[in-house]
């Protein structure tokens, strides 16, 4: 199938950029001496994480139960679910063990380590479920403090409940903020060192910590050196986008996900050439916003892929897109270059935001449409 066959909007994947994106990471890793387990989260795409694994990562990262219960059933066993447990999800997650797969976990509370080890307790699986304790390395979200009490506290009592604790786990979701090389080597030592110090307390004490895991996309591509450290999860630069480009670590050529759209309308004096991928189809995530160059809904390119320089999806309503220059001039040949029915593609500013918009992505080689990968939602 061509290209130009495919119903709009669409969510396209580039071969070869999004081979590059992964030959990219892989490398980076083995230089650095550590495993590799990908965050899948951003493609919930079974085709997209094959080729991550065949590359020579180990093991999955999963932000959601749904995405752990759909790539076991597509043969993936080793399976992080990197989101501290709510204590509902225990009894899932304990069932899909049951079944064989090698789910590893995730807590950060006392309130969700004895949730755990009661369930486990009560309704035990055949093997110690392993178990992360998350740390917090740069105040962006979740975790305790490496330096704290209570991270003695709940490796210890995971560790008498007769769980596996397996280690810590740290992602410094600050470097997305951080802006120059300096900057971004900086938060990705102060990730390491900390997972580093946390896993080094457990130990102390007496604790099992053989898994150091870290990582984001903008840390794992930023880090010199990686002492200390056993394995570092990255999910977006699978794809890439317009905020890892704002961020430093990848150009807009890197970018592997794109929304095909067709030209429905002009406003010729204001410039406007109307698509019908409004923010339904590229998300409402506007993440360049509080970057130095805000890229609007996404910045747009020909069929081909080509940007086309100084233009950009300025505004989104649900099925509307408005596409103009950003430097507000109205061109005037607006309708012959952009004719009614004419393709475009437009690069996303989050591609795991954008991607979600999407049931399926259409793997493309140039014009040439390879297949449909399904993608999946939910929880
Ligand atoms: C726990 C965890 N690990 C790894 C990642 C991957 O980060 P990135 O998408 O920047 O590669 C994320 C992303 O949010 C995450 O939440």
């Amino acid at each position: 199938m061509h290209i130009d066959e495919l119903a709009t909007p669409a969510a396209l994947i580039e071969d070869a950029r999004l081979a590059r994106n992964i030959a990219r990471m892989q490398s980076r890793m083995d230089e650095l001496g550590v495993r590799f387990r990908p965050h899948v989260k951003t493609s919930k795409c079974v085709e997209v994480a094959r080729r991550q694994l065949a590359a020579g990562a180990r093991g999955i990262t999963v932000s959601t139960l749904k995405e752990a219960e759909q790539f076991f059933q597509a043969g993936f066993e080793d399976i992080l679910y990197a989101v501290s447990l709510a204590p509902q999800k225990v009894a899932p997650a304990l069932d899909l063990r049951r079944r064989g797969c090698e789910l590893q976990l995730v807590v950060d509370s006392m309130a969700a380590a004895r949730a755990l080890t009661e369930l486990a307790l009560k309704d035990p699986v055949p093997e110690p479920v392993p178990v992360l304790i998350e740390v917090d390395v740069d105040g962006h979200r979740g975790g305790v403090a490496p330096g704290s009490a209570l991270l003695l506290d709940i490796g210890r009592h995971l560790h008498e409940q007769g769980l596996a604790l397996r280690g810590v786990m740290a992602h410094a979701g600050s470097s997305y903020d951080q802006r120059t090389p300096t900057q971004l080597q900086d938060i990705a030592e102060q990730e390491r060192a900390q997972a580093v110090q946390a896993a080094g307390r457990l130990r102390e004490a007496g604790l099992p910590c053989p898994v150091v895991s870290i990582g984001s996309t903008p840390t794992a591509l930023s880090a010199g050196q990686l002492p200390g450290v056993t394995e570092v999860r990255a999910g977006v630069y699978v794809f890439f986008d317009l905020v890892m480009a704002g961020v430093g670590v990848c150009s807009d050529e890197d970018i592997a996900l794109s929304v095909l759209t067709t030209v429905i309308g002009h406003q010729v004096e204001r410039g406007w050439v109307l698509v019908d991928a409004g923010w339904m189809a590229m998300s409402r995530d506007r993440g360049t916003q509080a970057q130095p160059v805000d890229q609007g809904y996404g910045l747009v390119c020909g069929l081909d892929g080509r940007l086309l320089d100084g233009f950009l999806m300025h505004a989104a309503n649900q099925e509307h897109g408005i596409v103009a220059r950003r430097d507000g001039q109205a061109p005037i040949d607006i309708e012959q270059r952009f004719p009614v029915g004419s393709k475009l593609r437009v690069l996303p500013n989050h591609a795991c935001a954008t991607g979600a918009q999407h049931a399926d992505y259409a793997w493309v080689d140039g014009p040439e449409v390879r297949a449909l990968w399904p993608r999946f939602g939910g929880w």
